[in-house]
């Protein structure tokens, strides 16, 4: 089906929001992260549309999103340490992988037994779904393989005519995605976000860290990319390294744009960049949205490394998986 595919400010597009959702279609949704592709999360027919919209493997489950804690009991099983973890962290950029009651389709679990669930910061969000009635199945609303995007147009770069409406929230706040804390068994982090270890083992205790390797297709000549841009990406190690590079690139005719931490610009007078923020709030609030910027300009991105702590280490796990190449074999 093709749509022609609305961008509607928060008011005005929750309302329609609400009634698209409540029907079993699909919306491009604002979050304090990036932005979902929103569906009715026991709907199987609207989740399994979030599949074919975004080219999403079917194995790759979704994140459940509610709009206040009192609608855990329907969706999982919950000793109380989900609760309050929630009212200690939401709403805001954590999810909880827990246990989950059968009233959850499989397709949005992706065949687990388990469910991703998130109390999203953004008015717009809990608005949508709280006048939808809800729980709301929503991935980022990226092709898959391609950049989270931070704003309605990069939705609308991704998804005009595959989705009706996108509700325009602004530029999210956040602009990297929630971390995602399994609680099955003991506490681990399976994708770092803006809630650090650090944060949760104030609660928790020890919190693993899982240190998954960027996914490989397995089988021979395919890739499998994640939040690739549509040019080249190096991720640099030093102002050296960065200005070698992009150099090179020059010498061979291509165009280098150096995405740059505000503490090297001094060094890159001259040569084209984009500046990235002088804090590392900042660095995660632009990062994926730049990458968009720059795809646009380039050909190749070179981008300069941040120091792995804290959210440091989150946004160096994206930009590890933007930036990684693989080549068939
Ligand atoms: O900030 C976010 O989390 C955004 C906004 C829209 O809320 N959503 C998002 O969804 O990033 P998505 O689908 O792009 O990423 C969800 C991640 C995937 O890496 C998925 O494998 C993991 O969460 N995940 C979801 N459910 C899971 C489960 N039951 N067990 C393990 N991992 C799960
Ligand atoms: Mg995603």
């Amino acid at each position: 089906m093709s749509f022609d595919t609305q961008i509607l400010k928060s008011g005005q597009g929750v309302s329609l929001g609400a009634t698209i959702i409540r029907d079993g279609g699909l919306v491009g949704m604002p979050t304090e992260t990036v932005y979902g592709l929103g569906a009715n999360a026991l709907n199987e027919e609207a989740v399994k549309s979030i599949f074919v919209a975004k080219g999403r493997p079917q194995d790759n489950p979704l994140i459940v999103h509610i709009s206040s804690v009192d609608m855990l009991d329907e969706l999982v099983y919950d000793d109380g340490l989900a609760r309050r973890l929630f009212e200690t962290f939401s709403p805001g950029p954590l999810t909880i992988v827990m246990k989950k009651k059968d009233i959850i389709p499989n397709v949005v679990s992706a065949g687990l037994d388990t469910v991703g669930i998130r109390i999203p910061a953004h008015k717009a969000a809990r608005d949508l779904i709280s006048q939808s009635g809800c729980p709301i199945a929503a991935p980022s609303a990226n092709i898959s393989g391609r950049p989270s995007p931070t704003t309605a147009q990069a939705v609308y770069e991704d998804m005009a005519g595959k989705i009706p409406l996108i509700i325009d929230g602004g530029e999210c706040a956040i602009g990297i995605e929630s971390t995602v804390l399994s609680i099955v068994d003991k506490p681990i982090i399976l994708r770092p976000g803006a809630i650090t270890p650090k944060m949760l083992e104030e609660y928790l205790g020890e919190v693993g860290v899982h240190r998954g390797e960027v996914s490989i297709a397995t089988s021979p000549g395919m890739k499998y990319r994640h939040y690739a841009p549509k040019c080249d990406m190096y991720l640099s190690s030093s102002i050296e390294e960065t200005k070698c590079l992009y150099d090179r690139y020059i010498s061979i005719g291509k165009r280098p744009i150096v995405l740059a931490l505000a503490e090297n610009v001094d060094s890159y007078i001259g040569m084209q960049y984009l500046n990235l923020g002088d804090t590392m709030d900042k660095v995660m609030h632009n990062v994926f949205e730049y990458i968009r910027v720059a795809e646009k300009v380039a050909d190749v991105i070179i981008c300069d490394s941040v120091e792995e702590t804290g959210i440091g280490a989150s946004i160096m796990n994206r930009l590890k998986k933007a930036a990684s190449k693989y080549e068939d074999k």
